[in-house]
């Protein structure tokens, strides 16, 4: 059955974004347009699509968490060896986009994407709700397949009972965070008629940054 949407049209008016007034680090305004995104009370605004590909040259697209946003890149947490953990090991290149419809706002980041320290991916597993930590042991390898889910719930009742509540559960090797250092930005501001505004940041050397203005 086939849906047709092409009457289906929101004028964007919620904002602007000037060239001239941005700041000159783009940390700065993802911080600002992510308080502000908080403020609006945008549901998950950390959450962000992740595009990576392989060596087979096809795309994939999931939902992550942001879980910081450091100096130099963005922080998320997964299975190293899920299908995203592949695709990262054959190509680090990675893009992650944030859509928050109720700021009219689109953010597109590119970067090297890199394992962060294991210590710093232990101590965030640790802190993590007791469940949770017992969940990212019964789904390894994520994205591999499992007959139903009765096989998962089994698994994570017996590891339920092997790490009661008051019990640590130790961090997995095959878990931790990976860090997108940034090489680029794109901050896209729905407008009137579609002549949305796009400010990209691109890294020259080091720590400055260059910023152009793309057509809509
Ligand atoms: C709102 C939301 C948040 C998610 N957060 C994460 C996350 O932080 N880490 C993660 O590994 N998967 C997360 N997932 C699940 C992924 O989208 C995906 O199903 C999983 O990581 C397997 O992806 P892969 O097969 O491409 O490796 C999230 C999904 C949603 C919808």
């Amino acid at each position: 059955m086939s849906m047709d949407f092409t009457d289906q049209r929101l004028s964007y008016e919620k904002g602007a974004l000037d060239q001239q007034s941005v700041p000159t680090s783009p940390f700065e305004l993802l911080n600002t347009w992510m308080n502000e995104a908080i403020e609006q009370k945008v549901q998950e605004p950390y959450a962000m699509s992740l595009a990576t590909c392989g060596a087979d040259n096809k795309p994939s697209v999931r939902i992550v968490l942001m879980r910081e946003i450091t100096d130099t890149g963005i922080v998320f947490y997964t299975n190293y060896e899920s299908a995203k953990g592949q695709d990262i090991a054959e190509n680090p290149n990675a893009e992650v986009l944030f859509f928050w419809h109720e700021l009219e706002r689109q953010i597109r980041i590119s970067g090297s994407i890199a394992k962060i320290d294991a210590q710093k991916s232990a101590a965030y597993f640790q802190k993590r709700p007791h469940d949770s930590q017992v969940g990212a042991w019964v789904s390894q390898p994520q994205s591999g397949e499992v007959a139903d889910r009765a096989v998962m719930e089994q698994t994570f009742e017996q590891l339920q009972a092997d790490y009661p509540e008051d019990t640590q559960v130790p961090t997995p090797v095959f878990w931790g965070g990976y860090e997108i250092t940034v090489n680029e930005i794109e901050f896209w501001q729905g407008r009137a008629n579609r002549m949305h505004d796009r400010i990209v940041y691109t890294q020259e050397n080091g720590d400055s940054w260059n910023t152009k203005r793309l057509l809509p």
